[in-house]
């Protein structure tokens, strides 16, 4: 708690003093949850732009400078040096596990691999050509009927099983999610392989012949995954916190988290980015879209630009893009077209006045897709990807939410300005 004082007062004299609490790192936040109580007033911040919706110890960004910690550890130190499992237990579990903590973690997730055969039947309800989002969604929602051993959410236990459990599934229905659209027979896990080795299996396998995972792309799927696994309190983390809050199932409040992620100004972003760049295809065209995206009528925004907290390069987007041309050289795909175009996008864009002005930088979904694409990943499918590796995010949350023994159910208030109160009118008098 910091000492200085913020006093609050109204004209018929009644005052509030908001206390102001300093985190770690960060602006200090004035704690206003006594105000309506002293002063009969609310707070509005639509989009909660400048209001802090809880207290966590996972994941700070410093936007303004561009820094991203993962409980402390800089994003650039975990891509370079950690693996995405590893970095799923830190955030989980607030440390760095010792190589017995780890192997047990990894075994955990492992053995939890396979799903219930009644939910993989669920997707033959789904026509072949539903949005992988949608599925994925009604699928996670659906596991909330299943698991019913370990869903009591105040037993810490339980929540661990959730947890390991959900991590570990969400590969196998991902790939099934995949496999449903393209007709293709669903792989059932395999345990012997890593996280992402395995996913790509799933994904990628057939009965017909054998399959290797190429190791160059089970390591850029690792550290994509990384770079995903956490972005504190963005809109799908706090739908998950919100939807958890009032007590319901982990799975429904997670596929909820989903649902929000589909959006493109969220998740989302990396399919847009690259329908966006199919659509300006060729560098002579780029203008031309930069022009449209500083048109306010044009209802046109440049996909993978601009963040609500970064006002600065996203340090994500920074590692991607280095990361981009050694993973393509390594796929034989160096001469990528849309890399080359990406490139020059962004290079023009941060040449431009508008894009200066309003601090618009590159964020995560810029530079991903195109890794991706790269890896055999169809467009439609990436905010599925995001999706698996948010799930340790979201999944953290719900956990330090639940355990908090002050947690309130979630529950904003609001500012009016509807119709005052009046009469009911038969129907026959109305005109
Ligand atoms: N292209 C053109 N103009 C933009 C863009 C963009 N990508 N992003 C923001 N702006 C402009 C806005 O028009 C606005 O201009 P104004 O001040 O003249 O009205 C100003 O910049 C601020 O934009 P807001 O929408 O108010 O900023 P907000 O913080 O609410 O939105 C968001 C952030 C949603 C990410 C936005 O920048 C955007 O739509 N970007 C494109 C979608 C995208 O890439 N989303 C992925 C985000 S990362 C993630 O979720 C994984």
């Amino acid at each position: 708690m910091s000492n200085k004082i913020y006093k609050l007062s109204d004209p018929s004299g009644k005052t509030s003093a908001p206390p102001l609490r300093e985190g770690t790192l960060g602006p200090a936040t004035l704690d206003i949850a006594t105000l309506y109580r002293d002063l009969e007033i609310f707070t509005f911040d639509p989009g909660f732009v400048a209001t802090a919706s809880c207290e966590s110890k996972i994941t700070f960004i410093d936007g303004e400078k561009g820094v991203l910690l993962y409980r402390g550890y800089p994003v650039e130190q975990l891509a370079e040096k950690s693996s995405f499992l590893e970095v799923a237990y830190l955030i989980l579990y607030g440390e760095l596990p010792t190589n017995i903590q780890f192997e047990a973690f990894s075994n955990s997730i492992k053995r939890h691999s396979m799903v219930n055969e009644a939910v993989l039947r669920f997707f033959t309800g789904f026509h072949y050509d539903a949005h992988p989002m949608a599925m994925l969604t009604a699928v996670v929602g659906s596991l909330s009927a299943f698991y019913h051993d370990s869903t009591d959410i105040h037993n810490p236990k339980h929540r661990e099983v959730f947890a390991h459990r959900i991590i570990s599934k969400m590969p196998t229905l991902a790939a099934a999610v995949y496999k449903h659209g393209t007709g293709q027979p669903f792989v059932y896990p395999k345990n012997e392989l890593g996280y992402c080795d395995n996913f790509l299996n799933m994904l990628f396998s057939v009965p017909a012949e054998p399959y290797h995972v190429d190791p160059v792309s089970a390591e850029a799927l690792d550290l994509l995954f990384i770079l995903h696994a956490d972005h504190e309190q963005n809109a799908s983390t706090s739908t998950v916190r919100l939807a958890g809050s009032s007590g319901t199932n982990p799975y429904a409040a997670i596929a909820a988290g989903i649902a929000t992620l589909w959006g493109p100004a969220h998740g989302g972003a990396n399919e847009a980015v690259l329908n966006m760049l199919k659509e300006i295809g060729d560098v002579k065209n780029i203008d031309k879209a930069i022009a449209k995206a500083k048109d306010k009528n044009a209802g046109f925004r440049l996909m993978g630009f601009g963040h609500r907290v970064y006002k600065n390069y996203d340090p994500r987007a920074k590692i991607i893009r280095a990361t981009c041309h050694k993973v393509l050289q390594k796929l034989g795909r160096a001469d990528d077209p849309q890399l080359e175009l990406a490139l020059r996008l962004e290079e023009i864009a941060l040449k431009d006045e508008y894009f200066i002005e309003k601090k618009l930088y590159p964020n995560v979904d810029f530079y991903s897709g195109i890794i991706y694409r790269a890896l055999g990943i169809p467009v439609h499918m990436m905010t599925v990807l995001f999706a698996i590796a948010r799930t340790v995010g979201w999944v953290a949350h719900w956990q330090e939410m639940i355990a908090d023994p002050h947690m309130k159910i979630g529950r904003p208030r609001q500012l009016y300005t509807g119709t005052a109160k009046r009469d009911y009118m038969e129907i026959g008098k109305r005109i």
